[in-house]
C-alpha cells in the first residue's frame, strides 16, 4: 500500500465522516494528558483548525505518547467519532500512532505560547508551523492563484520575462550584478578596466528590476499579456514596505490608454481581494482577530478605524479616488499637517517627489479611500512614460492603499519614437543598448499601457500584517539572506 493514504483535516471538517476509519498525518501543536487519556491537537497545514486526537494509554504505549510532544510529526489511524467537548463536531479515536519525526521538547523552538514576530523571523524555517504564518501563506497562495485566474479569464497571456538582463528598466541604478568572475582576480582590459567581454554573457549583466520592457515586446504581438515573477532591487531601504527580492505582476496591453489602464488596475485589485474574501474565510477571520489584538496595543488615536475584513470589503465597495499629482500637491500644501510642519518632508513646491508619509496622508486622512494619482512631473518618473501635452508631466499612475502607500506603479507608454529618444537622451540612457526596445516604436507602434503590482504589498494589505518580511517565506533585505 502506498504510504500516503492520509485524509486532510480540511476534508474531515468538510465531510464529517463519523464512524469511518481514517489516517491523519500532521504536526503536534499541543498535548494534554492525564492518567486515563491524552488529547493531541494535530495540524496538517490544510486548514487553520487543529484536529483533536484522543489516545487511550491502554491502546497507545507510554513510550509513543511521550514522543507526541509539540512539533513532532505523527501518523494516526483511528475512528472518527462525535466530539465530547465543545469547539469541533468530531475527533479521532486513535487505534495506532506512529511517530514519523520526533521533536526534542528541550530544543524545539516553537512552544504553544505567543512568540513575537521578530523572534519568528529568526526562525523563518519553522515559522510556517504557527497559525499566523500558515494563514498568511495560504492567503498568499490564494492571491497568486487569483492573479493568474483573473488574467487567464480575460484572455491575457502569461509571459516569463528574463531574470538575468543587461538593462535597468527603471533606470534607478539599483541592480544586483550577475557575474561568474573571480572577484579577487577579474580579467582586465589594456586600460586596466574590468573586461566584461570575458564574462559569462560577454557583457555586464544584472538581476532584473522589472519585466516591463520585455513585457512591452510581447504586448506588441499578443496584445494583452502579464508577467508574474521575482524582481530584485539593491535599494538600501530598511522599511516595513521594501524587500530586495520581491514578486511583481506586470500586465502590459496594446490599445490601452491611461484611463483604460486605471480601469483595469482597479478592477484587478478588487477581483483579487474579493477572491481572498471568498476563498480564505477561515484564515482571514483568524488574521482579522490577530490584527484587532495588535490594534489594542496601539495608542487610541492611532488605531485603524476598520477591522481587517471590513477594510477589505470597504475597498471593494468604493470607487478609487482619481486625481492628478498637481491636485494632490495642492491638497498637501494646504493641509494643516503641512502648515503645522507635521510632515518630515514639507511640501513647498510643485515637482517634489511624494514620500510615503504624503501618500498615506492622502489615502488615510484626506480621502480615506484608495487613490489613483496620475500625471506626475516627468522628472521624477521613468523614461518610458508617455509625455503629456503640457510638456511637464507624464501619463503615470500610482495606486495608493491605506496602511501601505504605493501598491501599484504604471503608465501609458511613450509610443512616439522621437519623443522617446529625446527623453532617453535627456536622461543619459544609451539608445544602442535598448535598440530592441526602440524597434517596437519603429515597427508597428501603437498606444499601449501597463502597470506593476508589488505582490507582497498586496499580501500585506490582505493579511493585515505590519511588516513585508512577514508575508514572504524567506525575506531578502539589506543584511539578511538567511535560509
Ligand atoms: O513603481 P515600480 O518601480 O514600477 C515598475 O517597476 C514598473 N516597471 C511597473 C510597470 O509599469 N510595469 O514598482 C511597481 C510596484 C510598486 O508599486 C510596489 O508595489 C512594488 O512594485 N515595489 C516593491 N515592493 C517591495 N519591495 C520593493 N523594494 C519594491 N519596489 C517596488
Ligand atoms: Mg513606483
Amino acid at each position: 500500500m502506498a504510504f500516503n493514504k492520509r485524509v486532510k483535516i480540511k476534508t474531515i471538517l468538510d465531510q464529517n465522516p463519523i464512524g469511518q476509519e481514517i489516517t491523519l498525518m500532521g504536526w503536534v501543536r499541543t498535548k494534554r494528558s492525564n492518567k486515563n487519556v491524552s488529547f493531541i491537537a494535530l495540524n496538517d497545514g490544510s486548514i487553520i483548525t487543529n484536529y483533536q486526537v484522543v489516545a487511550d494509554p491502554n491502546l497507545i504505549s507510554e513510550d509513543i505518547l511521550k514522543k507526541c510532544s509539540t512539533g513532532a510529526c505523527l501518523k494516526v489511524t483511528g475512528i472518527v467519532v462525535e466530539s465530547q467537548g465543545a469547539g469541533q463536531s468530531s475527533e479521532l479515536n486513535a487505534k495506532s500512532i506512529e511517530v514519523l519525526g520526533e521533536a526534542d521538547p528541550e530544543k524545539y523552538p516553537l512552544q504553544p505560547k505567543k512568540h513575537s514576530l521578530e523572534f519568528l523571523r529568526d526562525i523563518a524555517h519553522l515559522r510556517m508551523r504557527t497559525n499566523t504564518f500558515s494563514a498568511v501563506f495560504r492567503v498568499r497562495h490564494a492571491l497568486a492563484f487569483a492573479v493568474h485566474k483573473y488574467f487567464n479569464d480575460k484572455g491575457f497571456f502569461y509571459i516569463h520575462t528574463p531574470i538575468i538582463t543587461a538593462s535597468d528598466a527603471e533606470g534607478a541604478g539599483e541592480t544586483f550584478r550577475v557575474t561568474t568572475f573571480d572577484l579577487m582576480n577579474p580579467p582586465k582590459t589594456e586600460e586596466g578596466k574590468i573586461d566584461f567581454k570575458q564574462d559569462f554573457f560577454e557583457r555586464e549583466t544584472n538581476l532584473t528590476v522589472s519585466g516591463q520592457l520585455e513585457g512591452e515586446l510581447a504586448a506588441m504581438a499578443l496584445a494583452e499579456i502579464y508577467t508574474f515573477g521575482p524582481t530584485f532591487r539593491a535599494e538600501n531601504s530598511n522599511t516595513t514596505r521594501h524587500l530586495a527580492e520581491f514578486w511583481m505582476i506586470e500586465p502590459e496591453m496594446a490599445f490601452y490608454d491611461a484611463e483604460d489602464n486605471q480601469d483595469l488596475a482597479e478592477d484587478f485589485l478588487k477581483y483579487v481581494i474579493n477572491y481572498a474574501l471568498e476563498h480564505c474565510a477561515d484564515d482571514l477571520k483568524f488574521l482579522d482577530q490577530r490584527a484587532a489584538e495588535e490594534e489594542k496595543s496601539k495608542p487610541a488615536d492611532q488605531r485603524a478605524e476598520l477591522g481587517l475584513i471590513d477594510k477589505l470589503k470597504f475597498v471593494l465597495e468604493n470607487d478609487f479616488v482619481r486625481l492628478t499629482y498637481t491636485e494632490a500637491i495642492d491638497i498637501l500644501r494646504n493641509s494643516n499637517h503641512n502648515k503645522k510642519k507635521k510632515f518630515q518632508y514639507l511640501i513647498d513646491s510643485w515637482g517634489a517627489d511624494l514620500q510615503s508619509e504624503h501618500e498615506r496622508y492622502l489615502v488615510e486622512k484626506h480621502f480615506k479611500k484608495p487613490v489613483i494619482l496620475t500625471d506626475y512631473p516627468k522628472d521624477i518618473k521613468a523614461f518610458y512614460m508617455r509625455q503629456n501635452d503640457d510638456g511637464k508631466t507624464v501619463a503615470a499612475m500610482d495606486i495608493l492603499f491605506p496602511g501601505i502607500g504605493e501598491i501599484v506603479g504604471g503608465s501609458q507608454r511613450e509610443e512616439r519614437m522621437d519623443k522617446l529618444t529625446q527623453r532617453m537622451r535627456e536622461m543619459y540612457i544609451p539608445e544602442e543598448e535598448l535598440w530592441w526596445y526602440l524597434d517596437t516604436r519603429r515597427f508597428g507602434a501603437t498606444p499601449h499601457a501597463g502597470f506593476g503590482l508589488g505582490f507582497e504589498r498586496m499580501v500585506l494589505f490582505v493579511t493585515g500584517m505590519g511588516n513585508i518580511r512577514d508575508v514572504i517565506a524567506f525575506p531578502r533585505t539589506p543584511g539578511n539572506a538567511e535560509f
